[in-house]
């Protein structure tokens, strides 16, 4: 069954604990934890210490998204602040059989993602060592864009390379993920959606989970 994981890139940072709650109790799988570091991306969210607190605050599957132009300089921080899954951009800085390796050892899921520029076959060579590869679908660095259909394609071709191959690696799409669009990218072969502003900003969270499930 597909996951739906809210970002909290959308909650109410003054309340994040009861904003991440809310949507577990909505029926939400994951928490999307969207890090930030005004280089890589041109927008600051937070780091290492916030992501502790959040730990704190939950017992949720933290699947964090690193959005950073050095990970191999803050890997272990966010390991050790209580990261679940550790999702890198191949577009940053690092040797990513390295990095995925020490996600490894330390009991944790990793991922890798690519953005709309860079084609999915970039994350074929990867693929048998990873727990999850992520499709962006819109341009990394803020909420609340509209969703490109051309990352469609991706998923299908990154779906086609995981059946031919027999891996157990899941796909994953983050941005612009609505009630509307969620239909086609689990037909494209999506096991986890992204949905910040959709989620966040419904009225009734239960029933934008649930939208975005069927
Ligand atoms: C974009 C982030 C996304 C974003 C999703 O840089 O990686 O996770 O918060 O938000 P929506 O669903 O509003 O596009
Ligand atoms: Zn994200």
């Amino acid at each position: 069954m597909v996951k739906i994981a809210p970002s909290i890139l959308s909650a109410d940072f003054a309340n994040l604990g009861q904003d991440i709650d809310k949507v577990l109790k909505a029926g939400a799988d994951w928490i999307h934890v969207d890090i930030m570091d005004g280089h890589f991306v041109p927008n600051i969210s937070f780091g290492p210490p916030v992501l502790r607190c959040i730990r704190r605050a939950t017992q949720g599957f933290l699947d964090v998204h690193l959005m950073i132009s050095q990970p191999e300089r803050y890997l272990e921080a966010f390991l050790e602040a209580g990261a679940n899954l550790v999702n890198f951009h191949l577009e940053a800085q690092g040797d990513f059989y390295s990095l995925i390796r020490r996600v490894k050892a330390a009991g944790k899921l990793a991922a890798l993602t690519v953005k709309p520029a860079t084609p999915a076959e970039a994350l074929f060579p990867y693929l048998p060592m990873l727990d999850m590869a992520l499709v962006m679908s819109v341009e990394p660095g803020f909420g609340g864009q509209k969703f490109m259909p051309e990352s469609l394609e991706k998923v299908r071709s990154l779906r086609r390379r995981i059946e031919e191959q027999r891996l157990s690696c899941l796909i994953e799409i983050d941005g612009g993920i609505n009630g509307e669009n969620a239909p086609l990218a689990v037909q494209a072969g999506a096991d986890v959606l992204v949905a910040g502003s959709s989620v966040y900003g419904a009225s009734d969270m239960t029933a934008a989970v649930a939208a975005l499930r069927s």
